[in-house]
């Protein structure tokens, strides 16, 4: 078949989080308002990095860009999405007034007890048949490994498809693994570092109905729930996947997330996953049963009403359900591209055109410096989100302590 040579990878990354610890939660009621307030002495944070911040004369904050990476269990027979993080990072320099700086100090990132790939996947057995690039073991897509210096980008600092996988080097599955970042001066002299959580889970379940004997494999009894989806691929499609082992699915169908053109005449794969599954009447996926997951549980801010319910994750009340994703699909929304809006319900907290992730606000700050990662916005479920908000001002909201940036006493708001 086919490969293609190049890929440009743009953004890749399904989702968001979860809910790991509760214990610290509170919900308040005032003014008939619930509030969820995460109390600030959480196990372990205080004898965390940290402590040189006040000292240091910088802020350092960092956030991945989507809240959740997802990435294909396995590549050998097909693959949606391969490893690639990106880890996003803003300097501020504290003063009257505050500046954002990226020149004079360095940048650099560490995956924490996740210093090898090696077992872990059989990713880069494959790449080459896949994305048409030879890759040492451990080099992701755009040439960045677990460990490594980021690179200065305007306004902040970025280090884009780190490889991470969801095991540590014990080979314990954590979805939630955590970069260290560190903050050197012009003379490689630590100032300050940070922990950010870099999200990854390989959590897709498939094989709830394409696993032979499913609903979703009548007649059909591959040795592997991938050989089960491929054939069925052909059988309704006139394809050939099972001769072209390893497949990549956005070959055909066009993803903004890997930045393939796909072929002509063929849905992108968001419409054609969406579209398709959301025909099936009792049948249908929800969306944990792709994105993961009920383990992973992606969806993890703990600000409530944008968390998860206690129904389920919640992804419709942004999103709309399947219907209505292949439905906004169908009449022309870009995937990936065109995502929900703050604005949507906080009329006044426009981002215009831009997506969350690439919009800034106050004095210049992304919205993800003080916010975080979309579905992790803090406070979040998962308490390792919450080790900068809580070591830069004792509580796991978002970064609104004017100190933690100017040094005088500025008056005004952030909004
Ligand atoms: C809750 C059940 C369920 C889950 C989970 C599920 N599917 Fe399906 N899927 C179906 C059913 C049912 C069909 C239709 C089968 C048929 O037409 O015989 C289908 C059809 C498909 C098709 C064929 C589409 C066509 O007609 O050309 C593909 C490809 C597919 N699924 C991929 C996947 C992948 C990949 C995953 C996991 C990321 C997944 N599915 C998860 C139920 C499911
Ligand atoms: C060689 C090209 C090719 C590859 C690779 C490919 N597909 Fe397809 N796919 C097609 C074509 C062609 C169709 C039929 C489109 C149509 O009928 O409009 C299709 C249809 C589908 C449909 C049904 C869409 C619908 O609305 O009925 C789903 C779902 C799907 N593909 C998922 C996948 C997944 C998942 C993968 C990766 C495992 C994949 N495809 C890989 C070419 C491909
Ligand atoms: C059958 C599997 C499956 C189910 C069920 C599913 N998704 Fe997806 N979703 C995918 C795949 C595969 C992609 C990646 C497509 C790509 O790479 O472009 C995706 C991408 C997305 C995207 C980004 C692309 C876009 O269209 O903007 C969003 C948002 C999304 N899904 C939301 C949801 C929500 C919300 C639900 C539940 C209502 C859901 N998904 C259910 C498989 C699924
Ligand atoms: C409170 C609203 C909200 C909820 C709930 C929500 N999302 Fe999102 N989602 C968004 C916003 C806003 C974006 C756009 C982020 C950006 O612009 O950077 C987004 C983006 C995405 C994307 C594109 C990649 C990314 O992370 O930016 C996917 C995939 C996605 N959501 C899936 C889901 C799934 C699956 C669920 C449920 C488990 C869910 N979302 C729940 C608001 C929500
Ligand atoms: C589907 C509707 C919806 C969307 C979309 C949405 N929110 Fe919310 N958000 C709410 C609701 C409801 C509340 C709780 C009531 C309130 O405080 O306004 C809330 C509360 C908040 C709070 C806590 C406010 C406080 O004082 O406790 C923050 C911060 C927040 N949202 C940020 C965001 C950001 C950033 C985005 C865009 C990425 C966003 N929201 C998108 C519905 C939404
Ligand atoms: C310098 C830090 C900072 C920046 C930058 C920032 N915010 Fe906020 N934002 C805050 C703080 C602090 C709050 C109050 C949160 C609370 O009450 O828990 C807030 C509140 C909000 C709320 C909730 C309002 C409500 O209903 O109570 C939304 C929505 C919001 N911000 C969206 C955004 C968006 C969109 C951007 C980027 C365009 C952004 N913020 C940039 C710090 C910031
Ligand atoms: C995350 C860092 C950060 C936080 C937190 C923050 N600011 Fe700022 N603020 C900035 C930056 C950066 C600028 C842009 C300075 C410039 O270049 O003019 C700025 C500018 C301002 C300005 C206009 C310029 C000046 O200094 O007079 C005011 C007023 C201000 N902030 C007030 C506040 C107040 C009040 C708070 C707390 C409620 C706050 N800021 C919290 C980073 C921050």
């Amino acid at each position: 078949m086919k490969r293609l040579t190049v890929i440009t990878v743009v953004v890749l990354s399904l989702l968001l989080s979860s809910a790991i610890v509760f214990s610290m939660v509170e919900i308040r009621e005032e003014n008939g308002i619930k509030k969820v307030i995460i109390k600030p002495d959480i196990k372990g944070d205080k004898t965390r990095g940290g402590g040189g911040a006040k000292a240091s004369g910088y802020t350092i904050i960092g956030w991945n860009d989507l809240g959740m990476h997802c990435i294909s269990p396995r590549f050998k027979e097909m693959a949606i999405l391969p490893p690639y993080n990106t880890l996003m990072v803003q300097v501020i320099q504290k003063g009257n007034p505050p500046r954002i700086v990226t020149t004079g100090i360095t940048v650099e990132y560490a995956l924490l007890n996740n210093k090898t790939v090696s077992g872990k996947t059989d990713f880069w057995q494959y790449v080459k048949d896949l994305f048409g690039i030879d890759l040492p073991e451990g080099m992701g897509l755009t040439g960045n490994g677990l460990s490594g210096k980021m690179q200065p980008a305007g306004d902040h600092f970025e280090a884009t498809g780190i490889p991470a996988l969801p095991y540590d080097d014990t080979m314990k599955w954590n979805p939630y693994q955590k970069a260290i970042v560190t903050l050197k001066d012009k003379n490689g002299k630590v100032i300050d570092t940070t922990e950010v959580v870099i999200p990854v889970s390989d959590e897709m379940h498939c094989e709830k109905c394409h696993a032979s004997g499913g609903v979703a494999a009548k007649g059909i009894n591959t040795p592997t729930v991938e050989g089960n989806i491929l054939t069925l691929h052909d059988q309704k499609n006139g394809t050939n996947l099972m001769a072209q082992r390893p497949v990549l699915c956005a070959e055909c169908h066009s993803s903004n997330a890997l930045g393939t053109q796909g072929q002509q005449g063929v849905p992108s794969l968001s419409r054609a996953m969406h579209g398709k599954h959301a025909t099936l009447g009792s049948n249908a996926p929800g969306c944990y049963d792709c994105h993961p997951g009920p383990v992973t549980q992606c969806n993890r801010s703990a600000i409530e009403e944008m968390g998860p319910s206690s129904k389920g994750p919640n992804c419709e009340k942004c999103h709309g359900n399947l219907l209505q994703m292949a439905d906004s699909l169908n009449q022309g929304r870009q995937p990936w591209i065109e995502e929900p809006s703050c604005a949507n319900c906080h009329k006044s907290y426009s981002t215009g055109q831009n997506l969350y992730r690439n919009s800034k606000g106050h004095g210049g700050i992304y919205c993800a410096t003080c916010h975080n990662s979309p579905h992790a916005w803090w406070p979040s479920r998962n308490s390792d989100d919450n080790y900068q908000p809580i070591k830069l001002q004792g509580k796991a909201e978002a970064i609104g302590k004017c100190s933690v940036c100017h040094t005088n006493n500025p008056s005004g708001k952030i909004h």
